[in-house]
Parts: C-alpha cells; sequence; structure tokens
C-alpha cells in the first residue's frame, strides 16, 4: 500500500426527512445564497423543504445552474452573491450545481481571472466561501469531496480542479428525493459512480486488501441494485443504497492508498465539451475500450475484477479477461446506456477533436503510469467506434 493522508470533513446527514435539520447546521445569522438547476427542485417541493427549513435567515436565490455547468453562468452567482453581501453557499441538486457551487465559493474570493482557478486545477485557490449541498442526484460523489468541473463554452473546454477548501461543510442525502428522477438520471448516476469505483481499483495490485474489498462490495451493489432502481422505482431501500454508494465511490476512502487511473473521465470530459453528451454516457462508451486496450498493464486486477466482481473464474486469462469487460458493457447496456462514440454522433472528426484537445488541456500523461497519452486515446477511441 502506498503512503496517504486521509481527511474529510464533509458532515453527512442522511435519511428520510433530514432536510428539516439544514436549520441546525446553516449559521442562525447566514446571508444565504441558495443554488440550483435548471427548475427540478423547485418541481419536485425540494427547494420548499429547504426555504422553510431556513425560516428567517436572509435568502437570495440564483436557478439556471445547467447540466455540465457553464463557467459563464456561474461567474453571474458570483456578481449575485457578492451583489447581496452572502456568506453562506447552499447547493440544492446534482453534481452540476454542487460543482458550480464550488467554483463560485473559491471564485468569490478569487482576485483576476477566475479561469485560473481551472487552469491551475484549484492550486491557486487559498480561500473559499463556506457551503453545504442538498444531494437530489446519486452519482458523482461531488457532495463529499473537493472536486468541480466546469465547462467554459467560448473555449471549447470542460477542466477540472480540486482544492481542499472546496470539501462541502455537510451535506443532506434524502434518498426520498431521488425518487422524482427520470431512469436516464438513475442509469447514469449508476454508471458515473461504478466508474469512479473502477478508476480508482483497476489499475495493478498493491495489497490493499480493505481499499479493494470496499470497492468490489460498492461494485457488486450497483450491479445488483442498479437494474433494481429502475424496475422497482418506489424502493426506498434501494434508492438509499445506492446513493451512499455513489457517496462513498468518490470521497477518497477507496482511492486512500492506491494507484489511480482517471484517463476514462479526462477523455470522457472531451467528449462532452465537443457535443454535450452526459457525463456518465461518455464514461460508458470509453471505458470497456479502454479496459481492452490496457489489458497487459492491468491484466493482475482484471482478473482480480473477473473473479471478485462478476463471479468469472473458469478458462484461461485472456478468456476471463473478455468475458469481464463484456460483462462491464452488457451491464451499461442493461442500464439503458449505449456504449459506442457512433450512438453519440461522434466519428472520424470528434475523434481528431478529441485527440487534440487532450493535447491542449496538457493530458499528455494519463493512466496510472503516466503512459496512456493522447495518440493512445485516439487508438481507444477508434475501438469504442
Ligand atoms: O437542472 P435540473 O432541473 O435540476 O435537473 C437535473 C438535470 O437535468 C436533473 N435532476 C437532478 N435531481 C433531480 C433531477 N430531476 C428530477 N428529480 C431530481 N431529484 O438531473 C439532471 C442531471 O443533473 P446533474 O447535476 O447534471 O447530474 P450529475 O449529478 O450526474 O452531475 C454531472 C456533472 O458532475 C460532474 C460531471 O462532469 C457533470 O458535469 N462530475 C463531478 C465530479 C465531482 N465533483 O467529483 C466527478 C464526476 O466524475 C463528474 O465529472
Ligand atoms: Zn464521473
Amino acid at each position: 500500500m502506498k503512503n496517504f493522508t486521509y481527511h474529510n470533513p464533509t458532515r453527512i446527514l442522511f435519511g428520510k426527512g433530514r432536510i428539516a435539520d439544514l436549520d441546525d447546521h446553516v449559521p442562525d445569522n447566514a446571508r444565504v445564497l441558495i443554488l440550483y438547476g435548471g427548475g427540478s427542485a423547485e418541481r419536485t417541493g425540494v427547494l420548499d423543504q429547504v426555504r422553510t427549513a431556513l425560516g428567517e435567515r436572509t435568502i437570495t436565490e440564483f436557478g439556471g445552474i445547467e447540466p455540465n455547468p457553464r463557467y459563464a453562468t456561474a461567474m453571474k452567482a458570483v456578481d449575485t452573491a457578492r451583489q447581496n453581501d452572502v456568506d453562506f453557499l447552499l447547493a440544492v441538486g446534482g453534481g452540476s450545481v454542487i460543482d458550480a457551487t464550488k467554483f463560485i465559493a473559491a471564485a468569490m474570493y478569487h482576485d483576476g481571472d477566475a479561469w485560473e482557478i481551472l487552469t491551475s486545477h484549484g492550486s491557486v485557490v487559498g480561500k473559499a466561501a463556506p457551503f453545504g449541498t442538498v444531494l437530489t442526484i446519486p452519482a458523482t460523489g461531488s457532495e463529499m469531496n473537493p472536486g468541480s468541473v466546469i465547462t467554459n463554452e467560448e473555449k471549447g473546454a470542460k477542466l477540472a480542479f480540486m482544492n481542499a477548501h472546496c470539501y462541502p461543510q455537510f451535506s443532506v442525502l434524502d434518498p426520498e428525493v431521488t425518487f422524482t428522477l427520470p431512469e436516464r438520471q438513475i442509469a447514469n448516476g449508476v454508471a458515473d459512480a461504478f466508474v469512479h469505483i473502477i478508476e480508482q481499483y483497476l489499475t495493478y495490485p498493491v495489497d490493499a486488501r480493505v481499499q479493494d474489498g470496499f470497492a468490489e462490495t460498492l461494485l457488486r451493489t450497483l450491479i445488483d441494485l442498479g437494474p433494481r432502481a429502475l424496475r422497482d422505482p418506489k424502493n426506498y431501500e434501494v434508492r438509499a443504497n445506492l446513493m451512499w454508494t455513489a457517496t462513498l465511490a468518490l470521497n477518497g476512502l477507496i482511492g486512500a492508498g492506491v494507484p489511480q487511473d482517471w484517463s476514462s473521465h479526462m477523455i470522457g470530459h472531451e467528449i462532452t465539451a465537443l457535443n454535450d453528451t452526459d457525463h456518465a454516457r461518455t464514461l460508458a462508451v470509453v471505458l470497456p475500450a479502454l479496459m481492452d486496450d490496457q489489458r497487459d498493464r492491468k491484466t493482475g486486477k482484471l482478473l482480480q475484477y473477473a473473479a471478485n466482481v462478476w463471479n468469472i473464474n473458469e478458462g484461461e486469462d485472456a478468456t476471463r479477461i473478455d468475458a469481464a469487460i463484456a460483462a462491464t458493457r452488457d451491464f451499461f447496456e442493461t442500464m439503458g446506456i449505449e456504449t459506442r462514440l457512433a450512438d453519440y454522433g461522434v466519428g472520424e472528426a470528434g475523434i481528431d477533436h478529441i485527440v487534440s484537445a487532450l493535447k491542449d488541456h496538457g493530458m499528455t500523461e494519463m493512466g496510472e503510469h503516466g503512459a496512456i497519452t493522447p495518440e493512445d486515446a485516439r487508438r481507444i477511441l477508434n475501438a469504442a467506434a
């Protein structure tokens, strides 16, 4: 196992009715900016629950944060926050609203061009406004991590940043608020969490028993409950387990002390920057092709994955690995997610664009060995065509 420091300061308020407990966790005298997305939080009544819980506090609201949140929109929210002398942010939504809130929290105190926050991957952030979240879609893990991904349409870029000041102070996880999710978003959330786990697990063995065991349990839970969430959409226990799984998938716990490979995400972000494909769907396209392409570097973990996650124990190594990759692709497709680039309208010109965008964004040494280059990504994308 590698050396690591693990510290996660986010308090989790999990379960039915927990939105009411905002009153105990937002400072009494706070001037709060509530941030939300395109209207689902208003329609589903979640915003009303939040307003009620905040009681007499001074509240400003900012809606309209897009899926794959836009830099320009977030900068408008920074203006709103400054004009209203806001000192606490509350994100009500999914990964997009939470990511935008992290960026806004950092940009509120940033002198100069806030785009630097993204191009520096967060290293220029020295301070951020305190914020909490009310999560409405289990997917990204943003509710318990310090990462954020922002899209700049003008620059054709989708970039991530991370900074320890950008952990939420608390996150409310009420599985009941996920009952209103459309099937497409349930599927996206399951696939995104699945790939988060894979990218911290499917590298090379370092004898990290607990991290591997946790990762395998989380993967099996998604494989079992993802399809059940689609078949049985009002099952609270299914939703509760999925919600906690998605949080644990990317709160740093399973990634501590192990090598990581975020290349599916880095390549996937460029697909979204190109044509706004849902984040999770880009991952379902890239991952199976990447597993196949990188099978020589990942042999030990691919065999472990085959055995412990899919119960594939028979046959030659190559046969078992083929079967595990096929099972992964089938799982995404069972969730209603197509796994070929052509399904999302990306052809040869699109692949050229993605490869040059990876170069432009410095993604030249991806993977657990820093050995996946943009030209390797071209080969992977061609295999995913
Ligand atoms: O915008 P509204 O109207 O609220 O609708 C949203 C949106 O259209 C809807 N929705 C959310 N909760 C709902 C609901 N509809 C009905 N009922 C509810 N309870 O769902 C749609 C998708 O929301 P979004 O927030 O975009 O989804 P998700 O949580 O999948 O977030 C995706 C974003 O997170 C980034 C992605 O790149 C993408 O931009 N990621 C962030 C990460 C992080 N911070 O750690 C890691 C991830 O790998 C990922 O990159
Ligand atoms: Zn993701």
